[in-house]
């Protein structure tokens, strides 16, 4: 289903400008993109040097949120490339006053660009696209072109979490891991019969809890 423009959206992005980057969208050349550097100061943005975690394809930010409100001495950093699903991430944690969450609309490709080598704790992947048909691999945000970006962004040590409904996905990207010489740490394969201290749902997550899905997690070191 098409996604109709939310009203007034680029008004409701300005107004979240203190807690939102927006990535040239223009840039239709990821590599040359990723290139070139525009790289955020965490210590501006959040005026402390905790560490930060990041989540890749954040949706409408119901996890960040939620962890940022958990975790006072985690910086978050949410990226998301719709700015339609965007926005309500960004209005929600106005709302909440969170100061230790930012978001950055783009892509994952371009990443690179705008987070500093090194300067991630931890990575969130939940839900993300499975894209099952082979023409959209390099979509995956497991594909090794996305571990290769991931691993330059984690400090030594960081780790990689991951959810997922999806059974096929989760095998490739366990494999991907593998490949990528990162070290599978955990593997769940019913999130529901073996639950961990702390897990935050996911809007995703809540919906296939629902429909009675199984949900897969790993922990992956770089
Ligand atoms: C299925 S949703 C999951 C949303 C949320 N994480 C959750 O669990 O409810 C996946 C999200 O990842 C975003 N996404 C997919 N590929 C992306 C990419 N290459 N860069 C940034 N975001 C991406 C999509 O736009 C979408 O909002």
């Amino acid at each position: 289903m098409r996604m109709h423009k939310k009203s007034h959206l680029e008004e409701r992005l300005a107004e979240c400008g203190t807690i939102l980057t927006v990535a040239d969208l223009s840039q239709k050349n990821m590599k040359l993109a990723a290139k070139e550097r525009a790289i955020l100061s965490f210590e501006g943005i959040f005026g402390n040097l905790n560490p930060v975690h990041l989540e890749v394809g954040c949706g409408k930010g119901g996890f960040v949120n939620k962890m940022a409100q958990l975790h006072p001495d985690t910086n978050f950093v949410a990226v998301e490339k719709i700015s339609n699903v965007m926005i309500e991430a960004c209005e929600s944690a106005l709302a909440l006053g969170l100061k230790n969450v930012h978001f950055l609309i783009c892509a994952a490709e371009v990443l690179p660009k705008y987070i500093g080598e090194h300067s991630i704790e931890r990575i969130y992947l939940n839900f993300s696209n499975p894209l099952p048909k082979l023409g959209y691999v390099k979509q995956r945000l497991t594909n090794p072109r996305f571990l290769e970006i991931y691993k330059n962004l984690l400090i030594p040590g960081g780790d990689i979490w991951q959810k997922t409904d999806d059974e096929a996905f989760f095998d490739y990207s366990l494999q991907s891991y593998e490949e990528a010489g990162m070290h599978v740490l955990s593997v769940c394969r019913d999130l529901e019969a073996a639950p961990f201290e702390g897990n935050v749902i996911t809007e995703h997550e809540r919906r296939f809890m629902d429909e009675g899905k199984k949900i897969f997690r790993a922990v992956v070191r770089s």
